[in-house]
């Protein structure tokens, strides 16, 4: 490896000359990788350290919480309390909005699933953290809930990480979507994925098949048409699911394709939270030149109206999505040529 390689740190300090990204912007990101960096070393630890399975309680939106659930959620209000310039954190671990700094330096609120797909953890399997930040919309001297129920249009900077094989950071601050991976021995992020661009198609999807008795005729109809083998308007796709959201569409991100966790009966609005999940996720694909839809409604045009809602999520290579979109529309596959 070339020592010229680019840490997350050069990086941003580029971002900052070259693009004007704010100083501050570039310190909450430094942040989010040293956060990063303990995350990643505790979990791949948590079976030596007693860090593994529940943490006893539910947390507020009535998910069993798991000891690296709580850890996480510390780890990041620890990173973030003494910059003094985050006004507040939005965290899927968080009843409410928690209060961080008040005053003029205090301009960012940070959105965050701390640990996503934390059924993973137990086994080893991937998981990741989830992050987006808005800029303070309200005016007092101290932050409220109000700066954090924004629609996604409004990130500055969004991304996420994934403890995996490697544990890889990716983000964007409004221009490229650009990946690093940790490189333990020198404990540094270092540049390995630059200007990602998601791919226009692609052949895998990712959704919990078990709950296809739970969903429309509409989207019953789309699975079986992206399963069908033996179809002769497409090529067969491959379906790939981990659990762990980041995980999937990290894939999806790189290699194209389909993620999407529709409503079910029980659940109209789907699993997945707008604010600390699939906004941030779909800045990112966006960015990368990718989409992201309810199905009927761009992620990023919703407004939140709770720090815990909802929303259905369909997220990956523009074409799939509009696939998924005419789908819940109309029911049918739309006439395609076969490349
Ligand atoms: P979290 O661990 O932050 O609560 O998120 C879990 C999410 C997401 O990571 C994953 O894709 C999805 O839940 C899995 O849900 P199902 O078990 O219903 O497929
Ligand atoms: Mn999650
Ligand atoms: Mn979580």
């Amino acid at each position: 490896m070339s020592i010229q390689a680019t840490t997350l740190n050069r990086h941003l300090w580029q971002q900052h000359k070259l693009f004007n990204q704010p100083i501050g912007l570039s310190i909450l990101m430094t942040q989010m990788g040293f956060a990063a960096k303990i995350l990643s070393r505790e979990i791949s630890l948590a079976a030596l350290a007693g860090k593994l399975g529940l943490a006893g309680e539910n947390n507020t939106t009535g998910d069993a919480q798991k000891k690296l659930d709580v850890f996480s959620n510390d780890v990041v209000i620890d990173a973030f309390s003494d910059t003094g310039l985050v006004a507040a954190i939005a965290s899927e671990e968080l009843d409410q909005v928690q209060l961080i700094a008040c005053g003029g330096d205090a301009q960012y609120i940070l959105c965050i699933d701390p640990l996503d797909g934390s059924s993973n953890t137990d086994t080893g399997s991937p998981v990741g953290t989830i992050f987006g930040f808005y800029r303070r919309h309200t005016t007092s001297y101290c932050s409220d809930e109000e700066d954090a129920l924004r629609q996604g249009a409004d990130l500055i900077a969004a991304g996420y990480v994934l403890y995996g094989a490697s544990t890889v950071l990716v983000y964007s601050g409004g221009g490229t979507v650009d990946g690093f991976t940790l490189d333990p021995s020198v404990g540094e992020f270092l540049l390995s994925h630059p200007n990602i661009q998601c791919p226009r198609d692609g052949k895998i999807y990712s959704a919990n098949l078990s709950y296809y008795q739970e969903w429309s005729p509409q989207i019953q109809t789309l699975v079986d048409y992206l399963g069908d083998q033996h179809a002769t308007d497409h090529d067969p796709y491959s379906m790939r699911y981990s659990g762990a959201l980041v995980a999937d569409v990290h894939r999806i991100l790189l290699e194209g394709g389909l993620y999407f966790y529709p409503p079910t009966r029980k659940r109209p609005n789907g699993k997945l939270r707008l604010l600390y999940e699939n906004a941030p996720l779909a800045f990112v694909v966006e960015q990368a030149g990718g989409r992201a839809s309810t199905g009927t409604q761009r992620i990023l045009d919703i407004k939140a109206n709770s720090i815990h809602q909802r929303s259905p999520l369909a997220i990956g290579s523009a074409s799939e999505v509009t696939l998924y979109e005419h789908f819940v529309r109309e029911g049918t596959p739309m006439q395609r040529k076969i490349a």
